[in-house]
Formats: structure tokens, C-alpha cells, sequence
């Protein structure tokens, strides 16, 4: 029997038509874009042509466009990079308790360097309330960072309200969008955004190659210095292969966007509703947010999460828990612990996401396996207190 990948939030694999489109570059065409030569020529072509093709899948100028090792380089680049090179203005930055690691480890280099750091709770459904956010900005905030889509829960801010009060106060406002493409429509001037993150392994291209946009006139420094590529804000020999391969894979993306949202919002649904009816205190984490149409979060009672997790993998099915776990010890997921949910939510969660390698067959057979597999690794949930699934982590509701 074959192996269930539902784990496209942690990646996603290259699909041939990328992998196609890269091949040229690592061979015969994989040049020094930087050369004067006709070889070096033909590859800055290929690497100007891929950056035309994101900045207009964006809505953004090429020149706009600043290609990246990844999703974590981009986001270090926008929160430091911005925050440094609009320190004269100001020394205060505001982010929120469910970004995702590179960005709140990002505000941590600015603590160091002196820079006082908001970072925003969420309400129980994993979303930074509007009012709470304006409040956080100061005469002297310099950038805000709020990602899109979050990659533990799927939950989706609705970033353009929170950008254009950013704006309108003169703070740089920078989004982490690595989970939206193909997922959300994606256009920086509809989300009025000044800096925004992609990584291409969420969307189908390769790892280690991502993007910042950045709009035209936002202050940023450099953090890879030397050969000034990108524009003196990313030096390093591009990989001018790794590059064709995002913006293949994002013209993809956002072609089949309509077709597969509509696809994993139902298979997702179905997941949902098929272990809402198999298994017994099992919440939806985020249920009440719009949230992204593949991921699926969600607590089970009286189960510790890594435990599951080795439980699913050894039934053949490829998940990730809402917690990491270090030396033995299971530290719940700041995420989870950030929507002040109860004990067992913080401890059970897994996250399910789906995307091109799951089949309506494998959730059929996810829904018909899981009750086995919950209850293999349940303990008594009498002594876990007596709390129901409340506003925090929503019962899963049938779609009418
Ligand atoms: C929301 C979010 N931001 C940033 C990253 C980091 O991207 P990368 O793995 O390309 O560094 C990830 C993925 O791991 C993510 O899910």
C-alpha cells in the first residue's frame, strides 16, 4: 500500500514541468549571469525573464523583484535588512506570537542591536485583532511584520487592513506569504504591502531559492554582501537554475489556483467532517478563520502529538505535529500555545496538508484509518480535566 503525503505545508515536491525548465541551466546553460560573454549573456536572459515573470504574477515591477536562498533569507532580510536601514527614524518593530520562526528570530537580532520588539497576541482563532495592531504602533515603530497564511494552522489575516494602517502611519509593513501561493491570490498592490516573503519548495519549485519583494522606495540593506547582485541587496552568483525553477512553478500555481483550491477545499472539508463523525474530542484548530483550503489542524484529546506522529508514520502517512520535539521533551508549538487554548490542545495537535500528492483515496483512507490509530495511542482523557472543545478550538461543523 502506498505512503500518504500529507505534510505539503512542511514542502511540496518539484513537479516535472519546473524540474524540466531548470535542467538547461545546471548543463550547457548554467552560466555566470555576471559574465560579458554570450554564455554569461544568455543566462542574466534567462534570470531577467524569471524575474518579469514574478514581478508580473505579483502585480510588482521586475526591478521590484529580489530573488533570495529561500523563505527564511527573505524574511531575515526584510526585518533586519528594513530595520536597519530605517533605524535613524526610529528603534521599535511590531510582530505577532504566531510568526513563523525566521521572522521572530529575526526580531530577535534586533533586540540585540538595541531595537524594542511588540509581538502581538492572537484571539483564540489565531488571528492579530486590527485595533490591538494600530494601538502597537509608535512615532518611532519602523517596520511591522505580519505573515498571510499561517503555516501551522492555516488561519489567514487579512493582511490589507493591517498594511494600510501601517502605511498610513509611515511603517514599513512586511508580509510572510510562503504558504499562499497557489493557495490565496497573491498581488502586492491589493495587499498594500512593502516587503513580502515566497519560498518556491512551498509551490512545487526547488528548495533553497525564494523571493522579497520590495516595493520601490522602502529602505533595506543589504545582509549577503560582495558582488552587488540583486541589486546590491543580495550579492552571491545567482542560481540562475533554482531561479527559472520559482517563477515556472509560480506561473503554474497561479494558473491552476481556481481548479486546485476548489479541489483541496473539498477534500479538506471531507477530512473534517469524516473524523468528526469517526473520532471522539477531536477540535479544528482556527475553524472560525478563513483559513487556507489545505491545511487541517487538529487536537486530539488525551493524545500527545509525537507519539501520534511515529504512530502515523509507521501506518504510512506523512504528517507533522503542532509541536517540536527537543532532547525527549515535547515543547508545544508556540503557535498553539499562543491561542491560549487548554493543555491537551497545546499537546495533541497534528496538522494535516494536503496538495498534489494526496488523492480523494487517501483521505478516504486517512478517515478509515485514523480511529484505529487514535485510539492506539490515547490515554485515559478522564485525566486531562473536563474542559469541552469551546471557542478555542472549535467542534468541526458539517458544511451545509
Ligand atoms: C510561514 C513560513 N515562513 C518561512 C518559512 C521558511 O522558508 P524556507 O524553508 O524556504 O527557508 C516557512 C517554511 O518553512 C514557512 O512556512
Amino acid at each position: 500500500v502506498s505512503r500518504i503525503y500529507a505534510d505539503h505545508a512542511a514542502t511540496t515536491p518539484v513537479r516535472d514541468e519546473v524540474t524540466a525548465a531548470m535542467l538547461p541551466y545546471f548543463g550547457t546553460f548554467g552560466f555566470n549571469p555576471s559574465s560579458q560573454h554570450a554564455e554569461g549573456r544568455a543566462a542574466r536572459a534567462a534570470l531577467d525573464e524569471a524575474r518579469a515573470t514574478v514581478a508580473g504574477l505579483l502585480g510588482a515591477r521586475p526591478r521590484e523583484i529580489v530573488f533570495t536562498g529561500g523563505g527564511s533569507e527573505a524574511d531575515t532580510l526584510a526585518i533586519v535588512g528594513g530595520a536597519r536601514a530605517a533605524r535613524g527614524r526610529g528603534r521599535h518593530v511590531v510582530t505577532a506570537a504566531t510568526e513563523h520562526h525566521a521572522v521572530l528570530h529575526a526580531t530577535d537580532v534586533l533586540r540585540d542591536e538595541g531595537f524594542e520588539v511588540t509581538v502581538l497576541g492572537v484571539d483564540s482563532q489565531g488571528l492579530v485583532d486590527p485595533a490591538a495592531f494600530e494601538a502597537a504602533l509608535r512615532p518611532d515603530t519602523v517596520l511591522a511584520s505580519i505573515m498571510l497564511a499561517n503555516n501551522e494552522l492555516g488561519t489567514l489575516t487579512p493582511i490589507a487592513d493591517l498594511a494600510r494602517v501601517a502605511r498610513e502611519r509611515g511603517v514599513v509593513f512586511h508580509c510572510d506569504a510562503v504558504q499562499a501561493p497557489g493557495r490565496v491570490p497573491l498581488d502586492v498592490d491589493a495587499l498594500g504591502v512593502d516587503l513580502l516573503s515566497l519560498s518556491a519548495h512551498k509551490f512545487y519549485g526547488p528548495k533553497g531559492v525564494g523571493v522579497l519583494y520590495v516595493r520601490s522606495g522602502t529602505p533595506l540593506v543589504a545582509l549577503v554582501v560582495g558582488g552587488g547582485q540583486e541589486a546590491g541587496l543580495r550579492a552571491g552568483t545567482e542560481n540562475v537554475a533554482g531561479i527559472v525553477g520559482l517563477a515556472r512553478a509560480l506561473e503554474l500555481a497561479v494558473a491552476e489556483m481556481p481548479a486546485e483550491v476548489a479541489r483541496l477545499e473539498g477534500m479538506r472539508d471531507r477530512f473534517e467532517a469524516g473524523v468528526d463523525r469517526a473520532i471522539a474530542d477531536v477540535c479544528v484548530n482556527g475553524r472560525r478563520a478563513p483559513r487556507l483550503p489545505n491545511v487541517s489542524s487538529l487536537a486530539f484529546r488525551g493524545v500527545e502529538a509525537a507519539t501520534f506522529l511515529v504512530r502515523l508514520d509507521l501506518d504510512g502517512v506523512a504528517v507533522s505535529a503542532g509541536s517540536a520535539c527537543a532532547a525527549g521533551s515535547v515543547e508545544p508549538s508556540h503557535v498553539i500555545a499562543a491561542l491560549g487554548a487548554p493543555r491537551w490542545v497545546e499537546l495533541g495537535t497534528i496538522r494535516f496538508s494536503f496538495g498534489k500528492l494526496t488523492s480523494e483515496h487517501d483521505v478516504e483512507r486517512l478517515v478509515s484509518m485514523l480511529p484505529e490509530a487514535v485510539s492506539g495511542v490515547r490515554v485515559d482523557t478522564a485525566e486531562l480535566g473536563t474542559e469541552q472543545c469551546g471557542p478555542l478550538a472549535d467542534r468541526v461543523e458539517g458544511r451545509s
